[in-house]
């Protein structure tokens, strides 16, 4: 059976499933709970200099049925006394010493970093994160995604840490930055052990149409969130993915948040290179006994695949990771309807009509079964993205596998269209109807 033990940057859990620093791991209390439901790790909700919060402080974005598909907070740090997380935290790893325990930590000064540090060791972290994510609140002060925005600022933070900490250190990054590269460079240049990321993103959720003011209102007023939870796996698997293929950032250990709720989203995580994975909004929203789904899932996965460990199958998808410049321009895919699968709901029609390339017909004999007409379908997919019947369309290759023609191999043989009108540009040339057929009165 498949070992889901991990260490990570020196760091030993009994399994990969850690909760993010925020409110679930405001307490003693809240760990211990965890431990016990499965997770294999906690960082502890960031320590820092004292913090007042504000009423109430989270928003969301409900999509369709789905509530809390985007989460978004104005919460500051740990508004408990600093005495009563070190003294319950000393608790926990009484009770639990082979689970992952890691202080989270978010201060100012050389002092007060090398102060705090002294403290969480003491208290028996097994390891520290350093909070350069908050977009909120903390970030005024120059704190959060203030350092994390500032490589340089970043690198000498990083370093301080490093001079002063015995237990490994582990640097979570913001988000909200163009490259995320420039601060993991900057993190692994300061000596890290170990990167995690991502923090939330600078966000507003929405605005109260009364009061005119974002979500969540306090008296009147709001203020940008950090936004997390479902909407921000892709672009926080993307980011993982951009560090994990770096050449002078990869040597370190990465621990994947953001959106992850099942195992099939670790799985993902830990394929883009990921060896721990963190969770906040979904054990926010459904408890921690997500975690045993999700344990019971990556063990499912990893015996039936023939993985021991995460460590066999993490980054297994980096090398499919390619730029656009080395897709093979000659694979060809086009639609398919299964009639029996079909219930006649036009939708794929409409999409197809409207947002892409005519390539679908309505029956004329009054049946609902729409066809597909194979010259004008390019393959792009957003029928079957809109039909609501699974695999009811499926995109069924067309080319016989033999010709692999990329964009890279065009330029270095100076074969790429050069003009506007270039003969060669053009991809799958297909029917395109006149404009005045749009038209509904002639
Ligand atoms: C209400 C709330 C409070 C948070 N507080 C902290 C914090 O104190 N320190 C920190 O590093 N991240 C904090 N985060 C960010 C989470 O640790 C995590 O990086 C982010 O929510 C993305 O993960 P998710 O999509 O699983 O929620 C907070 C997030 C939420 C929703
Ligand atoms: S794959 Fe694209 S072009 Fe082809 S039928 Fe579907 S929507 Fe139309
Ligand atoms: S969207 Fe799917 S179910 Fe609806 S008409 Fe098209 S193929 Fe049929």
């Amino acid at each position: 059976m498949a070992d889901l033990s991990v260490n990570f940057a020196g760091i030993k859990a009994p399994n990969p499933f850690w909760l993010a620093s925020a409110p679930p791991t405001n307490s003693g209390y809240q760990i211990i709970k965890a431990f016990e439901a499965g997770w294999g790790g906690a960082v502890w909700k960031t320590l820092g200099l004292p913090t007042i919060n504000v009423s109430s402080r989270y928003g969301a974005v409900n999509y369709g049925n789905t509530r809390m598909a985007g989460f978004n907070n104005i919460e500051l740090i740990s508004d408990r006394p600093l005495v009563d997380n070190l003294r319950e935290m000393e608790e926990v790893k009484k009770h639990f010493p082979d689970h992952a325990v890691i202080a989270s930590l978010m201060v100012d000064t050389r002092e007060q970093w090398i102060q705090i540090i002294k403290d969480v060791e003491n208290a028996g972290a097994d390891g520290i994160e350093l909070n350069f994510g908050c977009p909120h609140g903390m970030c005024e002060r120059g704190m959060g995604s203030a350092v994390g925005q500032d490589p340089v600022v970043l690198k000498t933070i990083v370093e301080w840490v490093m001079d002063a900490a015995k237990i490994p250190v582990i640097t979570k990054l913001s988000p909200n930055i163009s490259h995320i590269t420039d601060p993991g460079l900057a993190a692994a240049q300061g000596g890290t052990d170990a990167i995690s990321l991502v923090n939330t993103f600078k966000s507003i959720v929405g605005i109260d149409l009364d009061s005119y003011a974002p979500y969540p209102v306090v008296d009147g007023k709001g203020s940008n969130g950090g936004y997390c939870g479902p909407a921000v796996k892709p672009i926080a698997l993307n980011m993982v993915k951009e560090l994990a293929q770096h050449k002078d950032i990869n040597h370190l250990p990465i621990s994947g948040i953001g959106g992850i709720e099942t195992w099939r989203d670790a799985v993902e995580f830990i394929l883009l290179g990921a060896t721990s994975l963190q969770v906040c909004t979904a054990a926010m929203h459904y408890g921690f006994g997500i975690v045993r789904e999700m344990e019971a899932g990556l063990t499912k996965f990893m015996d039936e695949r023939g993985y021991n460990t995460i460590y066999d199958f993490a980054g297994k998808a980096l090398p499919n990771v390619t730029e656009w410049k080395n897709l093979n321009l000659k694979y060809n895919v086009k639609a398919e309807i299964n009639e029996d699968k079909c219930v006649g709901c036009d939708l794929c029609y409409i999409a197809c009509d409207d947002g892409a390339h005519q390539a679908i017909a309505l029956p004329l004999d009054g049946s609902r079964i729409p066809s597909i007409i194979d010259e004008n379908c390019v393959g792009c997919n957003l029928c079957s993205l809109v039909c609501p019947v699974e695999d009811c369309i499926t995109m069924v290759r067309t080319d016989d596998g033999k010709e692999n023609v990329t964009w890279q191999q065009l330029t270095d043989k100076d074969e790429i269209p050069s003009t506007f009108n270039d003969k060669r540009a053009g991809g799958n040339g297909h029917y395109v109807p006149e404009p005045s057929k749009a038209l509904r009165s002639k």
